[in-house]
């Protein structure tokens, strides 16, 4: 079971940093959503098991287009996108907009887009953005997950206490929240299997 649902290939296909640059539509689509530095592109590298495969940088801001990924993972084949992180300090009103721009047309005009996944950094506190974020999804009818990230960078008490606060804020169903880790590949196959019930 655990084998067949491996992830066989992982590519990148496309990068557009307008709506006119969006590839044709092939697969389902699964979005990677979240402030700037929450851990998108590791996650994303994290669930197809290839290290290099979307840059990461320690510098907020890294990915500043969308990035599709075409993924066969046992007999599925789909399409993760790294969406640009928002809430990045040092941009500009005017780079917000592109920002804002660009993300909603794709999550507002995307028939391909099955499910997106909001990131939440562990350590910080759920705030108007996601919350905002989530409203948007729904009235879009977008099912949304979202992931905890960076679990491992809390100690086991900690963690337990930040995720009880996070879930309360979050007001999501309970298997709609899942707590990860890249480094340490913590909820990585919890995601999956909540990814695979929406496709
Ligand atoms: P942008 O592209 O700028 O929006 O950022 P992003 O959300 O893609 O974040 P990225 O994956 O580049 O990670 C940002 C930083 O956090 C990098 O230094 C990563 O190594 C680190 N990081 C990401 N996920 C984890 C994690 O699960 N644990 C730990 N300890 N560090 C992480
Ligand atoms: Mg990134």
């Amino acid at each position: 079971m655990a084998t067949a649902r491996r992830v066989r290939s992982a590519e990148w296909i496309a990068a557009a940093a307008e709506p006119s640059g969006f590839p044709p539509p092939r697969e389902p689509e699964i979005a990677l959503l979240g402030r700037s530095n929450v851990g998108k592109s590791s996650l994303l590298n994290r669930l197809v098991g290839r290290r290099g495969l979307a840059r990461t940088s320690g510098t907020p801001g890294k990915t500043r287009l969308l990035h599709w990924y075409r993924v066969e993972r046992g007999d599925d084949v789909f399409a993760l996108v790294d969406l640009p992180g928002y809430g990045f300090a040092k941009v500009s009103k005017a780079e917000r907009k592109v920002w804002q721009r660009l993300v909603e047309a794709y999550l507002d005009g995307r028939r391909a887009l099955r499910v997106a996944v909001l990131l939440q950094d562990l350590r910080r506190d759920w705030s108007e953005d996601e919350s905002l974020l989530l409203d948007w999804l729904a009235e879009r009818r977008v099912p949304a997950l979202v992931a905890v990230t960076k679990c491992d960078k809390e100690k086991p008490m900690r963690r337990a206490l930040r995720e009880r606060a996070l879930r309360s804020a979050i007001g999501l169903p309970v298997e709609r929240v899942i707590a990860t880790s890249a480094t340490s590949g913590l909820g990585i196959d919890d995601l999956w299997r909540a990814i695979e019930r929406e496709l």
